[in-house]
């Protein structure tokens, strides 16, 4: 599997941790939990496997909106959840990163995913991408206020812009364009999720519940993504000259 995983950028949606819960009569938030311990899971699988880069939605800019319990419970979680993984991030050579507006996370989990993501910058291993408080129409707005100010400023005339330049301007410009994009749950949307990178990636739904979806589950989506055909636009017949 190593050598199919090192030029991939996966993204998943981990959706149905509520759905998990309410079908054994559990509290939302159970559900959550169970979603943090199959997290943990797929990040030491895709480490081990060499995967190149692993987007994960733990929380999307609209996730605010829920009950103010379910909000605080994610946060906890969020805040243990650093704790308790870092030594097995920085241990396992992985380069931690966050998209999002993290201005809004409260300050104590914040000082310590932007340390993470210090303490880990060099790191080589597998490129964790956390989306928290993240929407993708929101990052593509922010990129446009940013090029904006620099043609205001003279820095960039109209007629240089090009894909490169909002790719630069993105959240971490170093991420790839999405290869696949997982999501559980039996559910068939985007959900505002990377927008602007997962232009070409290869869709994959499962109707797992994300605290079922296990190591096997994962190399079953790589499977399949192995067997589609990526034409990017082009014919079978030039794909094979
Ligand atoms: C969607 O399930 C899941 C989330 C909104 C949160 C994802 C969180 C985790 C996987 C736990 C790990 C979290 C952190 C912060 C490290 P849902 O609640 O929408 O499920 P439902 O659609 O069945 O109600």
């Amino acid at each position: 599997m190593a050598e199919a995983l090192e030029n991939l950028h996966v993204a998943i949606i981990m959706d149905g941790n509520g759905r998990w819960a309410k079908k054994r009569a559990l509290p939302r938030v159970v559900g959550h939990k169970a979603g943090g311990k199959a997290l943990k899971k797929i990040i030491t699988h895709a480490a081990k496997n060499h995967l190149k880069v692993l987007s994960i939605y733990a929380f999307s800019a609209e996730n605010w909106l829920r009950p103010k319990e379910e909000v605080a419970f994610l946060m906890q979680l969020l805040d243990e959840y650093i704790i308790d993984e870092w030594a097995s991030i920085t241990e396992n050579n992985i380069k931690f990163l966050v998209s999002g507006n993290i201005s809004l996370i409260p300050e104590k989990t914040r000082d310590a995913l932007i340390k993470l993501m210090e303490e880990t910058k060099n790191n080589t291993g597998l490129i964790l991408n956390m989306a928290l408080s993240y929407s993708g129409q929101d990052e593509i707005l922010d990129c446009v206020k940013k090029i904006s100010t620099f043609v205001l400023n003279n820095e960039i005339s109209i007629e240089n812009i090009t894909k490169e330049t909002i790719v630069d301007n993105l959240y971490n410009k170093e991420l790839p364009e999405v290869d696949l994009l997982i999501r559980t749950s039996g559910e068939k949307r985007i959900s505002n999720f990377m927008l602007w990178r997962i232009s070409y990636a290869e869709l994959y739904f499962t109707d797992v519940l994300w605290p079922d979806f296990d190591e096997n589950e994962f190399d079953n989506a790589i499977k399949e993504y192995k067997k589609r055909v990526r034409r990017f636009g082009k014919t079978d017949e030039q794909l094979k000259s």
